[in-house]
């Protein structure tokens, strides 16, 4: 068996893997304890000088990062990852801030980093990059002598071909996802935006079995939708549910119901939107007033991006403005939480939940949507509300579906929800639970290695 290689942004050390910090990182773990492996990526840290890998080894897996000097990282990870292409990602080119030095410094920070990760790969590895933050992984590895297979995963959505074409070289990524063996995406409409790309823009050709030809080079793309560990959220939030931190949330609805949202404080996820939807809600079904509660959990992240300083400041206003026109002195009509939680909590939380908004403007996948069905009570099942824009909408048809564009129908999908008998909730759960137990995060690591190894 090939040892597997990850190369990723963030690298969970074993401490913060040990607490199951997210699914993807359980999942990743877990494929790395099976086969043996090495997890490769930024330290976290910032150095003074030109990174040296810090290696820790433990029984089945070595951890090898390195330290990014603050003018580097400044340039590849808030500026051009997160200040460029995550908004063109996600289809915001008004937010988009493209500048030639932040571009320069992203190219740099892979070069140095695939410098630093050559010396430590043996020829049979198999090496996954993942995301966004690495595009030009395997072309700077290759051009360090790396001969392995390597393999990349897009955990966000890949624009079409028009919002694409806005990023300047853009053609350089195109080229640069080229050089890899097989680039995965998570859903079909990434997937056709590829093809579009190579087709229109790149000469390449596809044949009709998948192949992408372009740039000289042969590779595969795939659509591979990431899953969760079902069960495994399915057993901690029948336990969490217990606990004293979900027992003090549970008497403090005093016995209203609790409709729920958790995400990281990220444009993209239209939380703006939601908090007027939930305005309309109040507005258009006055009667649930005093008789819900939205727990809007916004983790905040990326503060040195200043797109995202500014959305933490509006948002605040908008949720004291909500507070400030629906409060009884009896009654919180919403709760705003910028702290973050443990995935147990949270899967406390989601089962104690009667509806889950999600509800993003633009998301690749948004594993908190898989995580509430997951979490729910099979006996009394909460409804989720998903935006039809984010890639978890293409598996969980079962869900309520609405466009966040549109306050009004999330407030109709909200007033849906919170009457919906118990039967029809039972039936739309048990649709969804048949997906994501097949659709599993181990399901989506096997098709994606066993596609890059084949
Ligand atoms: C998204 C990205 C990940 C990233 C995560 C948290 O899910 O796809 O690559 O790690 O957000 O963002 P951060 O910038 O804090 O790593």
């Amino acid at each position: 068996m090939s040892r597997l290689v990850i190369v990723s942004n963030r690298v969970a050390l074993p401490a913060e893997a040990a607490q199951r910090s997210g699914g993807l990182v359980t999942g990743l773990v877990d494929a790395l304890h099976q086969a043996g492996g090495l997890w490769f990526g930024w330290s976290g840290k910032l150095g003074e000088t030109t990174p040296e890998p810090n290696v820790f080894e433990t029984e089945r897996v070595t951890y090898a990062t390195v330290d990014l000097t603050r003018a580097d990282h400044d340039g590849y990870y808030s500026g051009f990852s997160n200040a460029a292409l995550w908004p063109l990602f996600h289809y915001r080119l008004d937010l988009m801030n493209f500048t030639r030095r932040d571009l320069a410094a992203y190219r740099r920070v892979n070069a140095v980093l695939a410098d630093a990760l050559a010396p430590l790969l043996s020829p049979s590895d198999l090496v996954w990059v993942h995301d966004y933050h690495l595009i030009p992984m395997a072309e700077e590895l290759r051009r360090a002598g790396a001969t392995q297979r390597i393999g990349f995963f897009l955990h966000t959505p890949f624009p079409s071909l028009g919002v694409l074409a806005t990023l300047p070289h853009y053609g350089d990524l195109l080229k640069s996802l080229c050089a890899y063996d097989l680039v995965g995406f998570q859903t079909v409409e990434d997937l056709t935006a590829f093809h579009d790309a190579i087709l229109r823009r790149a000469g390449g050709t596809i044949s009709s079995d998948g192949h992408v030809h372009a740039f000289d080079r042969d590779l595969r793309a795939g659509a591979f939708p990431i899953g969760i560990d079902t069960e495994a959220i399915a057993e901690m939030a029948s336990g969490a549910v217990k606990s004293r931190t979900a027992r003090r949330l549970q008497e403090s609805l005093r016995g209203r119901k609790l409709i729920i949202g958790v995400d990281r404080l990220d444009y993209s996820k239209g939380l703006e939107h939601r908090f007027k939807a939930f305005a309309a809600f109040l507005d258009g079904y006055p009667a649930y007033r005093n008789h819900v509660r939205f727990l809007q959990i916004a983790t905040a992240t990326r503060s040195d991006v200043p797109e995202y300083r500014a959305l933490r400041q509006r948002l605040g206003a908008l949720a004291g403005d909500v507070a400030g026109r629906y409060a009884e002195l009896d009654w919180a009509p919403i709760q705003y939480l910028n702290r973050s939680f443990s995935q147990r909590s949270l899967a406390g939380f989601f089962r104690l939940s009667r509806v889950a908004l999600v509800t993003p403007l633009r998301d690749g996948m948004n594993l908190v949507a898989k995580e509430y069905v997951a979490a729910q009570n099979p006996d009394d099942p909460g409804v989720l509300v998903l935006s039809p824009f984010a890639g978890a909408a293409y598996e969980l048809d079962a869900a309520v579906i609405a466009n966040p564009y549109d306050p009004d129908a999330v407030a109709e999908a909200l007033q849906t929800a919170l009457g919906m008998p118990l039967g029809e909730r039972c039936e739309r759960w048990r649709a969804m639970m048949v997906v994501l137990r097949r659709n599993s995060i181990a399901a989506w690591r096997e098709s994606f290695l066993g596609a890059l190894s084949s």
